[in-house]
């Protein structure tokens, strides 16, 4: 499979600054801190371009997401789509907003409504957009069943969810999430409940509904082994922030982050990984993200830490080679 080479592309989306906390509050107490889940992320995607987001459980990556989705309000910072901020949207606007991104969600049953049918789960977006006229609508669902590969759509429309094998509703999600053509796809971890057999079909579906479409696409995964299907570029997530971004095949072989490199070493793909280095995840757990550590989050588990800067000073994005950034303080230039 190949990946297109890059070429200026219209921004799309730009992500600046984003901050998304949840609070925590206890009975009596009012409020007692903050889940600092998304902590300073900014990057901006062009139309037409794929991302992969890793990174461990818990580190950020579905607030992220569902802000970008506006289903998340954001503590401070800005989610800009096609020039829009949507923080400035009203309740119309933002109710547009939302038919322009498609959310394939990571468990395809809980996604589906199981009191409905295909045919009213494929409807009812098209309904609420106001597509008024009936044939119209059955003829865009016999469509987008035939780009997600469900043939012929008349065996699939009277069945209800659980009728359906987990890839068969997968793809029911996918085609929920392209019905009304949006722009930008949010993926998060679409193939991670499923069998293995049939995992790279749906990734291989993704790809092609990509390209065809010109779609810029999301995908979220903790599996490293899975974004070399159709990312360009693979963004590292580390408890809250962005510790590194770049172009997935230079990401792969030259991984610069100390994170990077154990994540690398911990996934299952030989391809994938980084043999010189870092052949462990190193020990310790992901930190709070009610009181993160100075500095570097990475720092107490990082045996490269140099004590007085990374448990001091927070890293900014360096850029050692060309469209590869890193947060680490080993590259700050001499
Ligand atoms: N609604 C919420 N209220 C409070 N805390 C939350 C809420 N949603 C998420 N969190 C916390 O925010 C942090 C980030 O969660 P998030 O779901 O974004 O991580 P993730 O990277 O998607 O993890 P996973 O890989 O397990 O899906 C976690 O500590 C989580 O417990
Ligand atoms: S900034 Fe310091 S602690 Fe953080 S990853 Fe780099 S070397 Fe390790
Ligand atoms: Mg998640």
């Amino acid at each position: 499979m190949t990946l297109k080479t890059e070429e200026p592309r219209e921004i799309l989306l730009s992500i600046r600054d984003l901050h998304v906390w949840y609070e925590l509050r206890r009975f009596g107490f009012g409020r007692v801190g903050s889940v600092k889940a998304v902590d300073g992320v900014s990057f901006e995607l062009a139309e037409g371009e794929t991302v992969a987001v890793v990174g461990e459980s818990g580190c950020g990556k579905s607030s992220l997401m569902k802000t970008i989705l506006g289903l998340n309000i954001p503590t401070s910072g800005d989610v800009v789509f096609d020039g829009k901020n949507l923080s400035q949207l009203n309740n119309k606007d933002m109710r547009s907003y939302r038919f322009e991104v498609g959310y394939v969600q990571q468990d395809p049953y809980s996604a589906l409504p199981p009191f409905m049918n295909i045919e009213q789960i494929l409807e009812e977006p098209l309904i609420i957009s106001g597509v008024k006229n009936k044939a119209e609508r059955l003829d865009r669902i016999r469509k987008v069943m035939g780009e997600v590969k469900l043939h012929p759509p008349e065996d699939f429309l009277t069945k209800f969810p659980h009728m359906l094998s987990g890839g068969q509703q997968q793809r029911i999600v996918i085609a929920r999430a392209m019905i009304l053509e949006p722009k930008l796809i949010v993926a998060d971890e679409p193939v991670s409940m499923l069998d293995a057999s049939v995992r790279v079909e749906i990734l291989k579906l993704l790809h092609a509904l990509q390209e065809k479409y010109n779609l810029t696409v999301i995908y979220i995964t903790h599996d490293l082994s899975t974004v070399k299907y159709f990312s360009a570029r693979i963004f590292v997530m580390y408890a809250g922030n962005l510790i590194e971004k770049g172009e997935t095949r230079r990401l792969l072989e030259n991984p610069l982050h100390p994170y990077t490199m154990a994540l690398l070493a911990a996934t299952s793909d030989p391809d994938a990984r980084n043999a010189d280095s870092f052949k462990e995840v190193p020990p310790g757990e992901p930190p709070s993200l009610v009181n993160p550590p100075k500095g570097c989050r990475f720092h107490p588990r990082c045996s490269h830490s140099m004590p007085g800067l990374c448990d001091e000073k927070f890293p900014p994005d360096f850029e050692p080679e060309p469209e590869h950034f890193v947060a680490c303080w080993l590259y700050q230039p001499k």
